[in-house]
Protein backbone atom coordinates (compact mmCIF):
# COMPACT_ATOMS: atom_id res chain seq x y z
CA UNK A 1 0.00 0.00 0.00
CA UNK A 2 3.07 2.19 1.07
CA UNK A 3 5.14 1.89 -1.88
CA UNK A 4 8.02 4.26 -2.30
CA UNK A 5 7.51 3.45 -6.06
CA UNK A 6 4.16 6.06 -5.44
CA UNK A 7 6.61 8.74 -4.94
CA UNK A 8 8.43 11.15 -8.04
CA UNK A 9 12.24 10.24 -7.58
CA UNK A 10 12.93 14.19 -5.95
CA UNK A 11 11.40 12.85 -3.09
CA UNK A 12 13.72 12.46 -0.69
CA UNK A 13 12.65 12.32 2.70
CA UNK A 14 14.54 10.89 5.63
CA UNK A 15 12.30 7.95 8.01
CA UNK A 16 9.71 5.14 7.15
CA UNK A 17 7.01 7.42 8.44
CA UNK A 18 7.65 10.43 6.49
CA UNK A 19 7.35 8.23 3.31
CA UNK A 20 4.35 7.05 4.66
CA UNK A 21 2.75 10.08 5.33
CA UNK A 22 3.91 11.06 1.66
CA UNK A 23 2.46 8.62 0.15
CA UNK A 24 -1.26 8.64 1.99
CA UNK A 25 -1.11 12.97 0.55
CA UNK A 26 -0.74 12.04 -2.77
CA UNK A 27 -2.83 8.83 -2.96
CA UNK A 28 -5.61 10.97 -0.83
CA UNK A 29 -5.50 14.17 -2.48
CA UNK A 30 -3.74 16.34 0.34
CA UNK A 31 -1.00 17.14 -1.70
CA UNK A 32 0.59 16.45 -4.79
CA UNK A 33 4.34 17.08 -6.42
CA UNK A 34 3.84 20.08 -8.61
CA UNK A 35 3.97 19.85 -11.92
CA UNK A 36 3.57 16.13 -11.86
CA UNK A 37 3.05 15.65 -15.83
CA UNK A 38 5.98 17.45 -16.43
CA UNK A 39 7.92 15.32 -14.36
CA UNK A 40 7.46 17.79 -11.04
CA UNK A 41 9.84 20.78 -10.26
CA UNK A 42 11.80 20.03 -7.04
CA UNK A 43 10.40 20.76 -4.02
CA UNK A 44 7.33 22.27 -5.25
CA UNK A 45 4.07 21.01 -4.20
CA UNK A 46 0.61 21.74 -4.89
CA UNK A 47 -2.68 20.76 -2.30
CA UNK A 48 -5.09 19.07 -3.09
CA UNK A 49 -9.05 18.63 -2.81
CA UNK A 50 -8.30 16.94 0.51
CA UNK A 51 -5.47 19.60 1.68
CA UNK A 52 -6.28 22.41 0.36
CA UNK A 53 -10.00 21.96 3.10
CA UNK A 54 -7.46 20.83 5.30
CA UNK A 55 -4.93 24.20 5.22
CA UNK A 56 -8.09 26.09 4.76
CA UNK A 57 -9.94 25.06 8.08
CA UNK A 58 -6.43 25.82 9.62
CA UNK A 59 -6.43 29.53 8.58
CA UNK A 60 -10.26 29.86 9.27
CA UNK A 61 -9.20 28.55 13.09
CA UNK A 62 -6.53 31.02 13.31
CA UNK A 63 -8.26 34.00 11.84
CA UNK A 64 -11.17 33.48 14.31
CA UNK A 65 -9.07 32.73 17.26
CA UNK A 66 -6.60 35.85 16.35
CA UNK A 67 -8.83 38.26 14.62
CA UNK A 68 -12.45 38.09 14.78
CA UNK A 69 -12.42 36.71 19.05
CA UNK A 70 -10.60 39.76 19.86
CA UNK A 71 -10.78 43.35 19.98
CA UNK A 72 -7.49 44.14 20.02
CA UNK A 73 -6.23 42.80 16.45
CA UNK A 74 -6.96 43.61 12.70
CA UNK A 75 -6.50 42.28 9.71
CA UNK A 76 -4.71 43.34 6.51
CA UNK A 77 -3.47 41.63 2.79
CA UNK A 78 -1.10 43.59 1.48
CA UNK A 79 0.65 43.06 -1.81
CA UNK A 80 3.22 40.54 -2.07
CA UNK A 81 5.66 42.49 -4.42
CA UNK A 82 6.20 45.58 -2.43
CA UNK A 83 8.36 48.99 -3.34
CA UNK A 84 11.99 47.35 -3.28
CA UNK A 85 12.46 50.33 -0.76
CA UNK A 86 10.85 48.51 1.97
CA UNK A 87 13.31 45.37 1.66
CA UNK A 88 16.28 48.06 1.98
CA UNK A 89 14.63 49.51 5.21
CA UNK A 90 14.03 46.09 6.55
CA UNK A 91 17.62 45.18 6.41
CA UNK A 92 16.82 42.12 4.14
CA UNK A 93 18.68 43.23 1.07
CA UNK A 94 21.78 43.54 3.21
CA UNK A 95 21.99 41.00 5.58
CA UNK A 96 18.71 38.15 4.83
CA UNK A 97 21.32 35.61 3.90
CA UNK A 98 21.81 32.05 4.10
CA UNK A 99 25.81 30.71 4.21
CA UNK A 100 26.53 28.63 1.07
CA UNK A 101 29.39 26.77 0.12
CA UNK A 102 29.27 25.21 -3.80
CA UNK A 103 30.79 21.49 -4.83
CA UNK A 104 33.83 22.44 -6.77
CA UNK A 105 33.49 19.58 -9.24
CA UNK A 106 29.55 19.19 -9.55
CA UNK A 107 28.76 22.45 -8.74
CA UNK A 108 25.92 21.51 -6.45
CA UNK A 109 25.37 23.94 -3.51
CA UNK A 110 24.94 23.39 -0.10
CA UNK A 111 23.94 25.16 3.43
CA UNK A 112 27.35 25.54 5.32
CA UNK A 113 25.69 25.44 8.45
CA UNK A 114 23.96 22.01 7.40
CA UNK A 115 26.98 20.43 6.47
CA UNK A 116 28.75 21.08 9.49
CA UNK A 117 25.60 19.58 11.32
CA UNK A 118 25.67 16.84 9.68
CA UNK A 119 29.54 16.21 10.45
CA UNK A 120 28.57 16.58 13.78
CA UNK A 121 29.04 19.69 14.89
CA UNK A 122 26.55 21.68 16.58
CA UNK A 123 25.91 24.99 14.79
CA UNK A 124 23.92 26.27 17.31
CA UNK A 125 24.59 29.79 18.52
CA UNK A 126 27.88 30.28 15.73
CA UNK A 127 28.11 32.66 13.68
CA UNK A 128 29.18 33.30 10.01
CA UNK A 129 33.03 33.73 10.64
CA UNK A 130 32.71 30.87 12.88
CA UNK A 131 31.49 28.70 10.83
CA UNK A 132 34.40 29.70 7.85
CA UNK A 133 37.02 28.84 10.32
CA UNK A 134 35.51 25.76 11.20
CA UNK A 135 34.84 24.80 7.84
CA UNK A 136 38.68 24.81 6.86
CA UNK A 137 39.92 24.00 10.38
CA UNK A 138 37.85 20.46 9.54
CA UNK A 139 39.09 20.18 5.70
CA UNK A 140 35.38 20.13 4.92
CA UNK A 141 34.74 18.26 1.92
CA UNK A 142 31.36 18.06 0.07
CA UNK A 143 28.92 15.04 0.66
CA UNK A 144 30.48 13.76 -2.76
CA UNK A 145 34.31 13.67 -1.64
CA UNK A 146 35.02 16.74 -3.53
CA UNK A 147 36.49 20.34 -2.95
CA UNK A 148 34.19 23.16 -1.55
CA UNK A 149 34.29 26.63 -2.73
CA UNK A 150 34.98 29.43 0.49
CA UNK A 151 31.37 29.98 2.17
CA UNK A 152 29.84 32.92 0.84
CA UNK A 153 26.24 34.55 2.49
CA UNK A 154 23.57 34.06 0.04
CA UNK A 155 20.61 36.57 -0.44
CA UNK A 156 17.88 34.39 -0.27
CA UNK A 157 15.39 37.13 -2.01
CA UNK A 158 14.01 36.16 -4.68
CA UNK A 159 14.29 39.27 -7.81
CA UNK A 160 12.12 39.91 -10.42
CA UNK A 161 11.18 42.70 -12.61
CA UNK A 162 8.67 45.16 -12.77
CA UNK A 163 7.01 45.76 -16.12
CA UNK A 164 8.98 44.85 -19.66
CA UNK A 165 12.33 46.56 -18.69
CA UNK A 166 14.92 43.86 -17.27
CA UNK A 167 17.15 46.81 -15.19
CA UNK A 168 18.79 47.71 -12.10
CA UNK A 169 15.62 50.76 -12.13
CA UNK A 170 13.33 48.18 -12.20
CA UNK A 171 13.75 45.28 -9.92
CA UNK A 172 11.67 44.22 -7.31
CA UNK A 173 11.51 41.10 -4.97
CA UNK A 174 9.19 38.66 -4.11
CA UNK A 175 8.39 39.26 -0.64
CA UNK A 176 10.40 36.90 2.15
CA UNK A 177 7.92 37.71 4.94
CA UNK A 178 4.21 38.92 5.28
CA UNK A 179 5.65 41.20 8.12
CA UNK A 180 7.00 44.18 5.79
CA UNK A 181 2.53 44.67 4.66
CA UNK A 182 1.54 45.11 8.11
CA UNK A 183 4.82 47.67 9.33
CA UNK A 184 4.35 49.42 6.31
CA UNK A 185 0.37 49.71 7.11
CA UNK A 186 1.03 50.81 10.29
CA UNK A 187 -0.06 54.45 10.07
CA UNK A 188 -3.51 53.81 7.77
CA UNK A 189 -4.66 50.88 10.14
CA UNK A 190 -4.16 53.61 13.35
CA UNK A 191 -5.70 56.12 11.37
CA UNK A 192 -8.90 53.69 10.41
CA UNK A 193 -9.16 50.74 12.81
CA UNK A 194 -9.41 53.15 15.95
CA UNK A 195 -7.41 50.85 17.86
CA UNK A 196 -5.14 52.09 20.48
CA UNK A 197 -1.63 50.78 21.48
CA UNK A 198 -1.59 47.42 22.65
CA UNK A 199 -3.07 46.49 19.37
CA UNK A 200 -1.76 44.31 16.60
CA UNK A 201 -2.06 43.50 13.03
CA UNK A 202 -2.70 39.85 11.39
CA UNK A 203 -1.94 39.02 8.15
CA UNK A 204 -2.04 35.47 6.32
CA UNK A 205 -0.15 35.07 2.96
CA UNK A 206 2.51 33.78 0.66
CA UNK A 207 6.28 34.84 1.27
CA UNK A 208 9.25 32.94 -0.80
CA UNK A 209 12.88 32.47 -0.17
CA UNK A 210 15.77 30.91 -2.45
CA UNK A 211 16.44 28.26 -0.27
CA UNK A 212 19.53 26.95 -0.73
CA UNK A 213 18.38 22.95 0.71
CA UNK A 214 14.81 22.76 0.21
CA UNK A 215 13.30 19.40 1.57
CA UNK A 216 11.52 17.12 3.82
CA UNK A 217 8.45 17.36 1.81
CA UNK A 218 6.51 20.14 2.40
CA UNK A 219 8.54 21.36 5.34
CA UNK A 220 10.83 23.68 3.80
CA UNK A 221 10.20 25.07 0.44
CA UNK A 222 10.69 27.66 -1.78
CA UNK A 223 7.29 29.21 -1.53
CA UNK A 224 4.92 28.83 1.40
CA UNK A 225 2.26 30.87 3.40
CA UNK A 226 2.58 32.57 6.59
CA UNK A 227 0.24 33.10 9.45
CA UNK A 228 1.96 36.26 11.60
CA UNK A 229 0.49 39.19 13.80
CA UNK A 230 2.81 42.03 14.41
CA UNK A 231 1.58 43.65 18.17
CA UNK A 232 2.71 46.69 18.83
CA UNK A 233 3.15 47.80 22.17
CA UNK A 234 4.94 50.38 24.17
CA UNK A 235 8.17 50.13 24.88
CA UNK A 236 8.29 49.25 28.89
CA UNK A 237 5.78 46.85 28.52
CA UNK A 238 7.41 44.95 25.91
CA UNK A 239 8.60 41.78 28.10
CA UNK A 240 5.44 41.40 29.08
CA UNK A 241 3.77 40.67 26.20
CA UNK A 242 6.79 38.57 24.93
CA UNK A 243 5.68 36.17 27.64
CA UNK A 244 2.05 36.55 26.60
CA UNK A 245 2.44 35.53 22.77
CA UNK A 246 4.70 33.12 23.86
CA UNK A 247 1.52 31.74 26.20
CA UNK A 248 -0.89 32.11 23.10
CA UNK A 249 1.21 30.62 20.84
CA UNK A 250 1.08 27.40 23.41
CA UNK A 251 -2.40 27.68 23.42
CA UNK A 252 -2.69 27.11 19.89
CA UNK A 253 -0.83 24.00 19.73
CA UNK A 254 -3.02 22.44 22.35
CA UNK A 255 -6.20 23.63 20.78
CA UNK A 256 -4.32 21.96 17.25
CA UNK A 257 -3.58 18.63 19.42
CA UNK A 258 0.36 19.17 18.67
CA UNK A 259 1.31 20.48 21.94
CA UNK A 260 2.64 17.39 23.49
CA UNK A 261 5.37 17.28 20.03
CA UNK A 262 6.62 21.10 20.78
CA UNK A 263 9.76 22.15 22.29
CA UNK A 264 10.34 25.75 23.20
CA UNK A 265 14.22 26.73 22.43
CA UNK A 266 15.43 30.45 23.61
CA UNK A 267 17.56 31.65 20.56
CA UNK A 268 21.01 32.46 21.06
CA UNK A 269 22.10 36.00 19.73
CA UNK A 270 23.82 34.66 16.98
CA UNK A 271 21.47 32.80 15.39
CA UNK A 272 18.84 35.45 15.70
CA UNK A 273 16.75 37.26 12.80
CA UNK A 274 18.67 40.60 12.25
CA UNK A 275 15.94 42.50 13.21
CA UNK A 276 15.61 40.19 17.00
CA UNK A 277 16.60 41.20 20.63
CA UNK A 278 15.00 37.86 21.68
CA UNK A 279 13.69 35.08 20.20
CA UNK A 280 11.77 32.11 21.27
CA UNK A 281 11.06 28.96 18.75
CA UNK A 282 8.68 26.56 19.17
CA UNK A 283 10.26 23.37 17.37
CA UNK A 284 8.28 20.24 16.74
CA UNK A 285 9.21 16.55 17.09
CA UNK A 286 8.94 15.35 13.11
CA UNK A 287 9.36 11.83 12.19
CA UNK A 288 13.03 13.45 10.53
CA UNK A 289 14.50 15.20 13.59
CA UNK A 290 13.05 18.33 16.14
CA UNK A 291 13.23 21.32 13.58
CA UNK A 292 11.60 24.89 13.90
CA UNK A 293 7.95 25.22 13.60
CA UNK A 294 7.13 28.39 14.49
CA UNK A 295 8.82 31.89 15.63
CA UNK A 296 8.36 34.81 18.22
CA UNK A 297 10.56 37.82 18.05
CA UNK A 298 10.90 41.26 19.54
CA UNK A 299 11.24 43.23 16.90
CA UNK A 300 11.87 46.43 19.33
CA UNK A 301 11.30 49.29 16.75
CA UNK A 302 13.40 47.90 14.09
CA UNK A 303 11.16 47.89 11.52
CA UNK A 304 8.78 51.27 12.09
CA UNK A 305 12.08 53.26 12.86
CA UNK A 306 13.77 51.78 9.50
CA UNK A 307 10.78 52.66 7.91
CA UNK A 308 9.97 55.93 8.97
CA UNK A 309 13.89 56.76 8.37
CA UNK A 310 13.79 55.54 4.47
CA UNK A 311 10.25 56.82 4.19
CA UNK A 312 10.05 60.65 5.71
CA UNK A 313 6.94 59.67 6.73
CA UNK A 314 6.45 60.29 10.38
CA UNK A 315 5.37 57.05 11.91
CA UNK A 316 5.74 58.06 15.54
CA UNK A 317 2.37 56.95 17.78
CA UNK A 318 0.45 59.92 20.09
CA UNK A 319 -1.41 58.08 23.42
CA UNK A 320 -4.68 59.20 23.51
CA UNK A 321 -4.88 59.06 27.09
CA UNK A 322 -0.98 60.24 28.29
CA UNK A 323 -0.48 62.36 24.91
CA UNK A 324 3.04 60.90 24.82
CA UNK A 325 4.51 60.26 21.48
CA UNK A 326 6.51 57.62 20.80
CA UNK A 327 7.29 55.01 18.33
CA UNK A 328 5.90 51.56 19.14
CA UNK A 329 7.79 48.32 19.96
CA UNK A 330 6.33 45.08 18.11
CA UNK A 331 6.31 41.43 19.24
CA UNK A 332 6.38 39.06 16.53
CA UNK A 333 4.53 35.62 16.77
CA UNK A 334 4.88 33.45 13.56
CA UNK A 335 3.05 30.50 12.44
CA UNK A 336 4.06 28.95 9.13
CA UNK A 337 1.00 27.19 7.32
CA UNK A 338 2.91 24.01 5.89
CA UNK A 339 4.99 23.14 8.68
CA UNK A 340 1.18 23.28 11.20
CA UNK A 341 -0.49 21.53 8.38
CA UNK A 342 2.41 18.57 8.61
CA UNK A 343 2.99 18.46 11.63
CA UNK A 344 -1.21 18.19 11.81
CA UNK A 345 -0.70 15.03 9.78
CA UNK A 346 2.24 13.96 11.52
CA UNK A 347 0.67 13.44 14.91
CA UNK A 348 -2.79 12.48 13.69
CA UNK A 349 -1.31 9.50 11.16
CA UNK A 350 -2.07 6.38 12.91
CA UNK A 351 -1.54 2.33 11.92
CA UNK A 352 -3.53 -0.11 13.95
CA UNK A 353 -4.46 -3.75 13.49
CA UNK A 354 -3.49 -7.12 11.48
CA UNK A 355 -3.81 -8.59 7.75
CA UNK A 356 -7.71 -7.72 7.06
CA UNK A 357 -8.20 -5.65 9.93
CA UNK A 358 -5.23 -3.53 9.50
CA UNK A 359 -6.03 0.25 8.99
CA UNK A 360 -4.23 3.43 8.57
CA UNK A 361 -6.16 6.57 9.85
CA UNK A 362 -5.75 10.49 10.58
CA UNK A 363 -7.04 11.06 14.01
CA UNK A 364 -7.64 14.21 12.57
CA UNK A 365 -9.15 17.21 15.15
CA UNK A 366 -12.74 17.24 14.39
CA UNK A 367 -12.83 21.16 13.42
CA UNK A 368 -9.68 20.83 11.18
CA UNK A 369 -11.01 17.19 9.08
CA UNK A 370 -11.03 18.30 5.87
CA UNK A 371 -15.19 16.17 5.26
CA UNK A 372 -16.79 16.02 8.56
CA UNK A 373 -18.82 13.37 7.85
CA UNK A 374 -19.12 11.08 4.85
CA UNK A 375 -22.68 9.66 3.36
CA UNK A 376 -23.11 6.51 1.48
CA UNK A 377 -25.91 4.49 -0.26
CA UNK A 378 -25.36 0.39 0.81
CA UNK A 379 -25.62 0.16 -3.09
CA UNK A 380 -24.97 1.94 -6.15
CA UNK A 381 -27.23 0.20 -8.47
CA UNK A 382 -30.77 0.46 -6.13
CA UNK A 383 -31.88 4.23 -7.15
CA UNK A 384 -34.17 4.46 -4.09
CA UNK A 385 -31.28 3.61 -1.81
CA UNK A 386 -28.91 6.34 -3.66
CA UNK A 387 -32.45 8.69 -3.85
CA UNK A 388 -32.78 8.76 0.03
CA UNK A 389 -28.67 8.99 0.74
CA UNK A 390 -28.42 12.03 -1.82
CA UNK A 391 -30.98 13.39 0.35
CA UNK A 392 -29.35 13.34 3.62
CA UNK A 393 -26.31 14.35 2.28
CA UNK A 394 -27.72 17.40 0.40
CA UNK A 395 -29.19 17.94 4.17
CA UNK A 396 -26.07 17.49 6.37
CA UNK A 397 -24.14 20.15 3.62
CA UNK A 398 -25.93 23.05 4.87
CA UNK A 399 -24.13 22.64 8.05
CA UNK A 400 -20.83 20.65 7.61
CA UNK A 401 -18.07 19.45 4.40
CA UNK A 402 -19.45 16.08 3.86
CA UNK A 403 -18.14 13.43 1.24
CA UNK A 404 -20.10 11.28 -1.32
CA UNK A 405 -18.99 7.77 -1.34
CA UNK A 406 -20.66 5.26 -3.67
CA UNK A 407 -17.48 3.25 -5.39
CA UNK A 408 -16.43 -0.03 -4.21
CA UNK A 409 -18.28 -1.70 -0.82
CA UNK A 410 -18.76 -0.07 2.46
CA UNK A 411 -15.47 -1.36 3.76
CA UNK A 412 -13.53 0.33 1.22
CA UNK A 413 -15.30 3.23 1.51
CA UNK A 414 -15.00 3.45 5.34
CA UNK A 415 -10.87 2.37 4.57
CA UNK A 416 -10.64 5.76 2.18
CA UNK A 417 -12.55 7.81 4.64
CA UNK A 418 -10.12 6.74 7.47
CA UNK A 419 -7.07 7.75 5.75
CA UNK A 420 -8.36 11.26 5.22
CA UNK A 421 -9.72 11.38 8.86
CA UNK A 422 -13.62 11.94 8.38
CA UNK A 423 -14.91 11.60 11.70
CA UNK A 424 -17.97 10.39 11.09
CA UNK A 425 -19.80 7.85 8.29
CA UNK A 426 -23.30 7.11 7.12
CA UNK A 427 -24.47 4.65 5.77
CA UNK A 428 -28.46 4.44 3.97
CA UNK A 429 -29.59 0.68 3.53
CA UNK A 430 -32.75 -1.21 3.04
CA UNK A 431 -34.05 -0.69 6.42
CA UNK A 432 -33.50 3.10 6.17
CA UNK A 433 -36.13 3.03 3.60
CA UNK A 434 -38.38 1.14 5.91
CA UNK A 435 -38.00 3.21 9.29
CA UNK A 436 -35.61 6.20 8.52
CA UNK A 437 -32.77 5.03 10.49
CA UNK A 438 -29.29 4.95 8.90
CA UNK A 439 -26.07 3.38 10.57
CA UNK A 440 -23.50 6.41 11.71
CA UNK A 441 -19.82 4.91 12.24
CA UNK A 442 -17.27 6.82 14.17
CA UNK A 443 -13.83 6.61 12.78
CA UNK A 444 -11.59 6.41 15.90
CA UNK A 445 -13.23 3.32 17.64
CA UNK A 446 -14.84 2.05 14.70
CA UNK A 447 -18.23 1.63 16.36
CA UNK A 448 -21.37 1.81 14.51
CA UNK A 449 -24.61 2.88 15.70
CA UNK A 450 -28.48 3.52 13.98
CA UNK A 451 -29.88 6.34 14.27
CA UNK A 452 -32.79 8.54 12.61
CA UNK A 453 -31.73 10.41 9.72
CA UNK A 454 -33.19 13.53 11.01
CA UNK A 455 -31.24 13.27 14.49
CA UNK A 456 -27.73 13.27 12.43
CA UNK A 457 -27.01 16.92 12.39
CA UNK A 458 -27.66 16.96 16.32
CA UNK A 459 -25.98 14.12 17.04
CA UNK A 460 -22.45 15.28 14.99
CA UNK A 461 -22.87 19.09 15.91
CA UNK A 462 -22.87 17.79 19.25
CA UNK A 463 -19.70 15.09 18.91
CA UNK A 464 -17.80 17.32 17.11
N1 LIG B 1 8.38 37.47 9.94
C1 LIG B 1 9.18 36.56 10.68
C2 LIG B 1 9.60 35.40 9.92
O1 LIG B 1 9.37 35.31 8.73
P1 LIG B 1 10.92 33.15 10.15
O2 LIG B 1 11.35 32.40 11.36
O3 LIG B 1 11.94 33.46 9.13
O4 LIG B 1 10.22 34.46 10.68
C3 LIG B 1 8.53 32.13 10.12
O5 LIG B 1 9.75 32.34 9.45
C4 LIG B 1 8.02 30.73 9.93
O6 LIG B 1 7.89 30.47 8.54
C5 LIG B 1 8.93 29.62 10.43
O7 LIG B 1 8.79 29.42 11.82
C6 LIG B 1 8.41 28.44 9.61
O8 LIG B 1 7.24 27.92 10.17
C7 LIG B 1 8.03 29.09 8.29
N2 LIG B 1 9.08 28.93 7.25
C8 LIG B 1 10.22 29.60 7.14
N3 LIG B 1 10.91 29.21 6.06
C9 LIG B 1 10.16 28.25 5.45
C10 LIG B 1 10.32 27.46 4.29
N4 LIG B 1 11.37 27.59 3.49
N5 LIG B 1 9.36 26.58 3.97
C11 LIG B 1 8.25 26.45 4.75
N6 LIG B 1 8.05 27.18 5.86
C12 LIG B 1 8.98 28.08 6.21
Amino acid sequence: MDKKSDLPDFVKTTSDTMDKIVSLCKRRGFVFPGSEIYGGLANSWDYGPAGVELKNNIKQLWWKRFVHMRDDIVGVDAALIMNPKVWQASGHVATFNDPLVEDKKTHERFRLDHLLEQNGVNVFGMAFQQMVVKVKEMNLKSPKGNELTEPKQFNMMFKTNLGPVESEDSVVYLRPETAQGMFVNFKNVVDTARKTIPFGVAQIGHAFRNEITPGNFIFRTREFELMEIEFFVHPSEADKWFEYWLEQQKEWLKEIGIFDEAVFVEIPEADRAHYSKRSVDTEYKFPFGQKELYGLAYRTDHDLASHQKMSGQSLDYMDPHTNEKFLPHCIEPTWGLNRTLLAVLCSSYREEGEGADRRVYLKLPAKLAPFKVAVFPLLKNKPELVGKAKEIYQSLKEHFTVAWDDRGNVGKRYYSQDEIGTPFCVTVDFQSLEDGTVTIRDRDSKEQIRMKAYELSNYIQQRL
